[in-house]
């Protein structure tokens, strides 16, 4: 099926056939029987939409550029252009699917998105409650159980396995999108993929309580590919998270896919993120709780760059003054008020948002000693973030947007804002996601997902502007 070879002159020549044929066709139906009229009709409109279908893949690419593959083998038209050769590809990567299947990523809308309502699905009530697991320091919770002592086992269904006979991590050619490593593949498949064994609620020292499956596939010699955690069904944007801190260089999230169960959710596909057992919060002692004040002061000591060792006086914690920054451009992107501003101080929150249930947003006013909550890094690696919890917020308008998350923030990573202006964004997005097919089709295909990238690409816009109206330096930050 190659539809490339198509051209504007065969669609208008289709377009003319099919018109012409209709006219015809209604110029018979008046002597026809009822039954014979149905079937006509059936007939044209399946032509139709053979032809909707069928041309809507050529017609968007009779301009310049081939917009993308997913094709198997090579990118062949592809090959100039810039957005694939942006790095060396692995080609190491075995394909899940077999046919070849083309989306354009040229988008063909120009109406921006309206996204309220599209993003928060409505949580009907769920036959096994997912419980909320952001990881909020449930400090009473925490302090009562302060052990890992298993929440219970979960019932599970024998068909929480693959969907059929083939991955939904959509991968058509030996090349995946050059921002994932080899890893993250082997990752999103596990989590999407593998046969689930036992699913456990599991409450934890650090995090409230996690739901993890494990699964058959799992290598017993290798802990950190043991389990994923199952968050809610509402807590997508964990997918999106993942996509965006690839494409951005950032490499700070864990691998998630979406996934259903038909145990939990209702259904409803769930997001599931790679379980890491080495993470652990960056405070560990209450001692040294990182709160708004001290976060600033250490900002303005530059912690452990250019390898120096912090003095007391600074009040730095064990991160590396450039991980904050690569954290603000996730968390402005998203809209992630979890971790630097959990009382949301910095805009007007709703009544459903946690700050606001909790009666958080009212403490505001001592600012300073508002606790950073969710500040994740690996116990061996403790000088850099990991982004666990990454509850995104699409249904933000840019006239409320939370700048104090940006405040403090000096310098900002070279790698992430030429990505935000090279105007390859939205590509990049539309052809990571489509990997994930639970997703995809969890957002309402093409169409939604541009929604939401909509909403990026204008967030973008504003840094941007935010970015030259500061005097932020852009810096290279490889660590
Ligand atoms: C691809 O991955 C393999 C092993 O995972 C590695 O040996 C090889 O160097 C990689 N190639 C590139 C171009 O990164
Ligand atoms: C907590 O987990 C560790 C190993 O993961 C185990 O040795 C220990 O017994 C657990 N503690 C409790 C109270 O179950
Ligand atoms: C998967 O990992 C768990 C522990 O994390 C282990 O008990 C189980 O035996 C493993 N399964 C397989 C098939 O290796
Ligand atoms: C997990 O696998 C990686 C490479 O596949 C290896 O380097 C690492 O030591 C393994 N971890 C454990 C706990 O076996
Ligand atoms: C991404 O982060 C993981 C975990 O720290 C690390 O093992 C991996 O090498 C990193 N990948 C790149 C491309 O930096």
């Amino acid at each position: 099926m190659d539809t490339r070879s198509t051209r504007a002159g065969d669609v208008g020549d289709t377009l003319i056939y099919l018109s012409s044929s209709f006219l015809k066709v209604c110029n018979c139906c008046r002597s026809y029987s009822a039954v014979r009229k149905y079937l006509i009709v059936a007939v044209v409109c399946f032509g139709y939409l053979f032809f909707t279908v069928h041309v809507s893949h050529t017609s968007t690419r009779q301009d310049k550029r081939p917009e993308l593959w997913t094709g198997n083998g090579v990118y062949s038209q592809s090959k100039t252009d810039q957005g694939l050769t942006d790095g060396e590809v692995n080609e190491s990567v075995s394909p899940t699917r077999v046919n070849v299947v083309y989306i354009t990523l040229k988008s063909k809308r120009h109406k921006p998105a309206i996204i309220r309502g599209t993003v928060r699905p409505k949580l009907r009530r769920k036959k096994v409650k997912v419980k909320q697991q952001d990881g909020i320091p449930d400090r009473e919770k925490s302090e009562r159980q302060s052990t890992n002592t298993s929440g219970g086992r979960l019932p599970y269904s024998e068909f929480d396995g693959r969907n059929g006979d083939y991955s939904s991590i959509r991968i058509y050619s030996t090349r995946a999108p050059p921002w994932f490593s080899n890893e993250d593949i082997t990752a999103m498949r596990f989590l999407a993929d593998s046969k689930i064994t036992q699913i456990d609620e599991v409450a934890h020292r650090d995090f409230s309580s996690l739901i993890l499956f494990k699964s058959a596939t799992n290598r017993s010699d290798n802990a950190t590919k043991c389990c994923g955690v199952v968050k809610r069904p509402v807590d997508m944007s964990e997918v999106f998270a993942f996509h965006l801190d690839r494409i951005l260089g950032l490499n700070r999230t864990l691998p998630a896919v979406s996934r259903r169960f038909h145990s939990l959710g209702e259904g409803q596909p769930c997001p599931v993120v790679l379980w890491d057992p080495s993470l652990g919060p960056v405070a560990d002692q209450p001692s040294e709780k990182l709160n708004w004040g001290s976060y600033q002061t250490s900002l303005k000591h530059k912690c452990w760059h250019r390898g120096v060792t912090p003095k007391p006086e600074w009040g730095c914690s064990s991160i590396h003054h450039h991980e904050w920054s690569k954290l603000v451009v996730f968390d402005f992107l998203l809209q992630i008020y979890e971790r630097l501003d959990k009382n949301c101080c910095g805009f007007k929150p709703r009544p459903e948002d946690t700050c606001v249930e909790l009666g958080y947003h009212e403490e505001c006013r001592d600012k300073d000693s508002i606790e950073l909550t969710h500040i994740i890094h690996r116990r061996h690696d403790p000088h850099h973030l990991v982004f666990f919890n990454n509850k995104g917020y699409f249904d933000r308008d840019e006239d409320n947007l939370d700048f104090r998350l940006l405040e403090g923030i000096k310098e900002l990573p070279d790698q992430c804002v030429s990505v935000l202006m090279s105007q390859r964004l939205r590509e990049k997005l539309l052809q990571s996601l489509f990997l994930d097919q639970q997703y995809w089709d969890s957002q309402g295909g093409r169409q939604g997902i541009e929604k939401l990238i909509d909403v990026i690409e204008r967030r973008a816009k504003v840094l941007l502007t935010y970015i030259n109206a500061h005097g932020i330096k852009v810096v290279p930050m490889n660590s």
